[in-house]
């Protein structure tokens, strides 16, 4: 099959040259799938991209992709992997609006982990103890339990099955539920699968947790607080050691944070929202995603060996549905430890947030200096939010994210929303910064 350069699959000129090979061209499906041929199972493989080893890779599909609508306000189509850039309608973009934090979506590494597996386990994961256990699920506890160093990482099938796994886990040690009343919907839905009572408390406000508790909890009745650690829309904390202050009076409180948006990102290690404020406790516990700063998908609960037995007794949402594919299991373990093992592309994400905070607040837009590596300008800042969008879209080949007001978090009179990924170079933040500045401030009335 003949070489082609295929600009969705730039990652493959990372391969480094002398690499051993991913595969081997069809033998290596024969071997893998049995009877199949690549033409049969729609992929092709190619000795592609001169990388001197001349390393086959798997390319994307030669079917041409659809393309854009040309309804200007209907989502881009995109072409490629979702990285730093993305190939929309057969052109580049700058791309900010994606939550591939740790920029692990296509690296090679990771994409290799993922065919490997799937060559070699095929599609359907086995996960259960008494029946059988593919490695790449051991592997994955392995490198979950090294990254967040715990005892017994749990491997959910998503993100978002982690409210409903976790209500029904701690169901027996707390009384109330009270919830930021923004958090997101899996933190509802799970809670209110598990028939708990639930309150919610004003935003990210403290006193107001402090108020629904004075007046809602029984005497002897148990709290949890369930928070996201970081808001996915506006890109806010959960003012955590606040929280703390609030339920010291709170014998047995326990607290729960969803930090889908926070694992890989906050904290020294990239433990999430507790470990970026320095607080930890028995009572205190967290869940997240892998399908973020991991680039892959399935959900992830790091915790003791108990926690994790509660969790295999208690929960239906857990014990009776069927995980992540092999290949994307496998995947996961290995974006874990490079997410483990390469602190340093943390500190680039953590640099550029702080570059583009800074670069915007100095432009007068209501921003703190936040850590999350989702920005968001809201209407304080009395921009015209489309028609930035459009012009950067149009103008710049930049993609940045508006967000409508009027559903969902979306905070009132919309949004316009940056979202930043290791994987970004230093020439497209400044590149965002330019093309932001200046006219958009001075069109704001
Ligand atoms: C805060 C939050 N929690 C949970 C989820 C669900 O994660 P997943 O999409 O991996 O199921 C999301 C993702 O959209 C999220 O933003």
């Amino acid at each position: 099959m003949a070489a082609r350069q295929d600009p969705s699959v730039q990652h493959v000129h990372h391969l480094p040259a002398g690499q051993p090979l991913l595969l081997n061209g069809s033998r290596a499906l024969s071997q893998g799938v049995g009877r199949y041929r690549q033409d049969d199972v729609g992929i092709s493989i190619a000795p592609l991209v001169n990388v001197n080893s001349m390393a086959p890779v798997i390319t994307a599909p030669s079917t041409p992709p659809l393309t854009a609508s040309a309804d200007p306000t209907a989502p881009p189509v995109i072409e490629s992997p979702e990285g730093a850039r993305v190939t929309i309608g057969g052109r580049q973009y700058d791309w900010f609006r994606g939550n591939s934090y740790l920029g692990l979506q296509a690296h090679p590494d990771v994409l290799r982990a993922a065919c490997e597996a799937t060559l070699r386990y095929g599609l359907k994961l086995r996960d259960h103890r008494r029946v059988g256990c593919h490695p790449c699920v051991l592997e994955w506890e392995r490198a979950a339990n090294s990254f967040f160093d715990c005892e017994a990482a749990v491997l959910l099938g998503s993100g978002y099955a982690g409210g409903a796994v976790m209500a029904a886990a701690l169901g027996d040690d707390f009384d109330v539920a009270f919830v930021d009343e923004q958090s997101h919907a899996n933190v509802w839905d799970g809670l209110a699968a598990a028939g708990v009572r639930v309150i919610s408390f004003p935003h990210r406000d403290p006193e107001g947790l402090a108020a629904v508790l004075s007046t809602d909890l029984g005497a002897r009745q148990r709290p949890l607080v369930v928070s996201d650690g970081i808001f996915p829309i506006t890109g806010a904390l959960a003012p955590v050691p606040d929280y703390e202050v609030v339920l010291q009076p709170y014998d047995g409180a326990l607290l729960c944070l969803d930090d889908a948006h926070a694992y890989g990102v906050l904290g020294p290690d990239g433990r999430g929202t507790s470990d970026h404020f320095g607080l930890k406790g028995a009572r205190r516990f967290s869940y997240g995603t892998m399908s973020k700063a991991f680039g892959g998908a399935g959900g992830v609960i790091p915790g003791s060996a108990e926690l994790r037995g509660r969790i295999e007794r208690r929960s239906a949402a857990y014990r009776s549905t069927t995980k992540a594919p092999p290949g994307i299991v496998a995947a996961g373990a290995r974006a874990l430890e490079i997410a483990r093992t390469q602190p340093g592309l943390r500190t680039r994400l953590a640099a550029h947030v702080a570059r583009v905070r800074s670069a915007l607040r100095s432009m007068g837009m209501p921003l703190d200096d936040g850590p999350a590596p989702i920005i968001c300008v809201d209407a304080r800042s009395r921009l015209d939010f489309a028609s930035i969008a459009r012009r950067l879209f149009d103008e710049e080949n930049i993609a940045v994210l508006h967000r409508p007001g009027g559903y969902g978090n979306v905070p009132a009179g919309g949004c316009l929303v940056f979202t930043l990924s290791a994987l970004h170079d230093e020439k497209q933040i400044e590149r965002l910064v330019d093309a932001f500045a200046p006219s958009d401030i001075a069109d704001a009335t």
